[in-house]
This record gives structure tokens, sequence and C-alpha cells, in this order.
């Protein structure tokens, strides 16, 4: 399929879902205020790959990235509760220890670079298609 519809209805404040586009994993994470601001309070000083926040995202709630490590292509954890999320509460590559913010931004270990963000749009407020 070249794009891929998700119905944002069922992913309550706090919760993700993980969905399949041309193969890949993409995190849709339905952020709280406190990871929307833990993300825009970071200075870009302090990041490996700046990038705002509101650079990265369409509305502050939604998060949509691209579920591949940067580093060597594994899948971070962080998408069920029970998941470790790293030091910066966003997800944790057990491959090799790199953890990701609430902006899906490289913050600590080997990865290169942020989780990409997909193409996508809102097709109304509570539906997205990604591609
Ligand atoms: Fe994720 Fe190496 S593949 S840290």
């Amino acid at each position: 399929l070249a794009s891929t519809e998700v119905d944002l209805t069922p992913i309550a404040v706090g919760q993700a879902v993980t969905v399949v586009w041309r193969g890949k994993p993409v995190f849709v994470r339905h952020r709280t205020a406190e990871e929307i601001q833990a993300a825009r309070a970071t200075p870009l000083s302090q990041l490996k790959d700046p990038a705002t926040d509101q650079s990265r995202v369409q509305r502050d709630q939604w998060l949509v990235v691209v579920g591949v490590c940067t580093h060597l292509g594994c899948v971070p954890l962080g998408q069920k509760p029970t998941d470790a999320r790293g030091e910066y509460q966003g997800w944790f590559c057990p491959c090799h220890g790199s953890h990701y913010d609430t902006s899906g931004r490289i913050r600590l270990g080997p990865a290169p670079l942020n989780l990409a963000v997909p193409e996508y749009s809102f097709t109304s407020d509570t539906q997205i298609r990604i591609g």
C-alpha cells in the first residue's frame, strides 16, 4: 500500500499505536501535556541532530515517526506501557542503547539521527494518512 490511514479516535492520551507503512513500523503517539512540554523545553544545543519539536509535528499532541532506529535499524521500545522508554521518556533501542525523547529525537547512544518523520497529513481531526 502506498498510503496508510490511521484512525486516531481510539488512541487515548499517553497511548501509542504502531502501524505498518511501506513495510516499516510507524509509531503514532498521543502525547501528554508533560511530554509536549519536555520536548519543547529542550534547548537545541543539547541535541545531536538539532530540530525543534515544532518542526517535527503538525499538531502538538500527535507525534508520528518511523519506528526504525537510525543506528542499525532495530525497532525501539516504548510503544507499550510496560516498555522501557529510556532516559528521555520517548523510546529506547535495546540493540545498542540509543535513547530517544518525546519528540523522537536522538539524545543518547550511537544512533546518529532522530527517528524520521514520514510524510503524512490530517484528513480530518481524527484521522491521518501516512504517505
Ligand atoms: Fe538501535 Fe543500534 S540499532 S542502537
